[in-house]
């Protein structure tokens, strides 16, 4: 997929540039992000929209992999950015987003991120709780500042995915509940604030969806209620927030579809409810994070350490894992990987592929089909865009890995490996205390 080729060397080649080459100038592990595939599905997702001739917003869910040189891409093809935290909003705004295209997502954002947001004029808020209205409704009244938020609805749909990434169903931490009557008082709240701007409503239903159907649930789940708060509200909201979570291929047997069929459902339900409902056509906003950038990131390990057990398994060992990679251990996801330096070469066997961690559960792919493997050989693990590097840690003291981005045969380092002293640079030391003489 992508610009993803084998070139005349026999190696991997992405985005016109050799891997291989990749892995000797910057080492690895390295992430290798193609440019080209990011940019053709942010405007796929654009596009379907533009066909659609209806106003739409569509934001990075930036949570999948948020850095400056991802920010500046993703704004610059026109999409707004979704943060959920004071560290992401900081990073899109060093990466010289204006606020006044950043939505802040989040069930417990503190004083001190919507202070941030309200300094910086921030587009609008998505607000979680009651809590948090409370908060922004205290905090505009006392600067005088008008907030344009959207209300997070829960809407009761369970998406057919890892229960983990599920969000939408009634029993979550996030949201406004709906069958309880907790969102229709948090519109009426909104509404009866001068210091609210109420836009709309938002709805998110889980991640890595294959199907449209959970869309097509939550957008007649929330069209149920806005249809209540036209009658007790006289309330149309000028923009409904459906989420992200439209799905990524990692391995043979997912089936995503493509990015306009989740669009075109969306907005075409939409059209069919608010035209029953003789409601205005309202601005439709969608925030996919998994699908802009998951299938670009490519990973590059170096293969160390082999262990064969006779008639059980044969190890190879890289040098990056779960510190780079949190998903397998986490979710027990599956990725695909070939040798890089290597790929014309016919697999001869299978090899799990471990971290380098000191835990059992650090293993990337098990069973993976390989040619005769040997110390030194470039392992790649495809699809490592999305919820990779935004989940690195330092398990281990392991630094993070670099990253670069890669586009008409050029290379680009966006993000630079961590050093051993930078493992260290936050430590102080422990002050012995003086111990009294006997
Ligand atoms: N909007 C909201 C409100 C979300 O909670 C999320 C993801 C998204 C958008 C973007 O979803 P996407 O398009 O990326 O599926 N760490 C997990 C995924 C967690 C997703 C959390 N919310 C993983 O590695 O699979």
């Amino acid at each position: 997929h992508g610009t993803m080729e084998i070139n005349a060397s026999g190696h991997l080649e992405i985005g016109g540039v050799d891997t291989v080459e990749l892995a000797n100038v910057y080492r690895t592990p390295l992430f290798v992000y193609d440019v080209a595939l990011i940019k053709e599905r942010m405007n796929a997702f654009k596009d379907a929209f533009e066909k659609k001739q209806v106003a739409y917003q569509v934001a990075y869910a930036s949570k999948a992999f948020s850095t400056v040189g991802m920010y500046q891409l993703a704004h610059s093809a026109g999409l707004s950015i979704d943060v959920v935290s004071g560290g992401e909003l900081f990073t899109a705004l060093k990466a010289g987003v204006p606020a006044s295209t950043i939505h802040f997502h989040g069930n417990n954002k503190s004083i001190d991120e919507l202070k941030m947001a309200l300094d910086e004029q921030i587009g609008c808020i998505v607000v979680d709780n009651f809590y948090e209205l409370k908060t922004i409704q205290a905090l505009a009244e006392q600067r005088g500042q008008t907030v344009p938020v959207l209300l997070r609805l829960t809407p009761n749909v369970e998406a057919h995915t890892h229960e983990y990434i599920t969000t939408g169903q009634e029993d979550s931490k996030f949201g406004f509940d709906l069958a309880s009557g907790q969102a229709t008082k948090a519109i009426g709240i909104s509404l009866e604030d001068e210091h609210i701007h109420l836009l709309g409503v938002h709805s998110h239903i889980g991640s890595q969806i294959f199907e449209t159907d959970g869309f097509v649930l939550a957008i007649e789940k929330v069209f149920e209620n806005l249809a209540r708060w036209k009658q007790t509200f006289n309330y149309e909201p000028a923009v409904l927030n459906f989420g992200g979570g439209f799905g990524i291929r990692y391995v043979d047997g997912d089936t995503p579809l493509h990015p306009s069929v989740y669009v075109e459902k969306i907005v075409d339900e939409t059209i069919k409810h608010t035209t029953l409902l003789e409601m205005d056509m309202p601005e439709i906003w969608i925030e996919p994070g998994r699908s802009i950038v998951g299938d670009a990131g490519t990973t590059l390990y170096t293969i160390g350490s082999q262990k064969d057990i006779p008639n059980v398994r044969r190890y190879l060992s890289v040098d990056g894992g779960m510190g780079d990679n949190l998903r397998p251990a986490l979710y027990e996801a599956k990725y695909e990987g070939m040798l890089a330096n290597r790929a014309n070469d016919k697999p001869e066997d299978t090899f799990s592929v471990a971290g380098k961690c000191c835990e059992s559960g650090d293993m990337l792919i098990w069973d993976l089909p390989l040619p005769d493997v040997t110390a030194n050989d470039i392992l790649a693990i495809s699809c490592t865009g999305a919820y990779g590097y935004s989940m690195a840690n330092n398990y281990n003291r392991i630094p993070r890995p670099a990253i670069v981005f890669v586009e008409d045969g050029e290379a680009q380092l966006v993000v630079k490996r961590e050093t051993y002293e930078d493992l260290v640079k936050l430590d102080l030391p422990y002050q012995q205390k003086a111990v009294a003489p006997f």
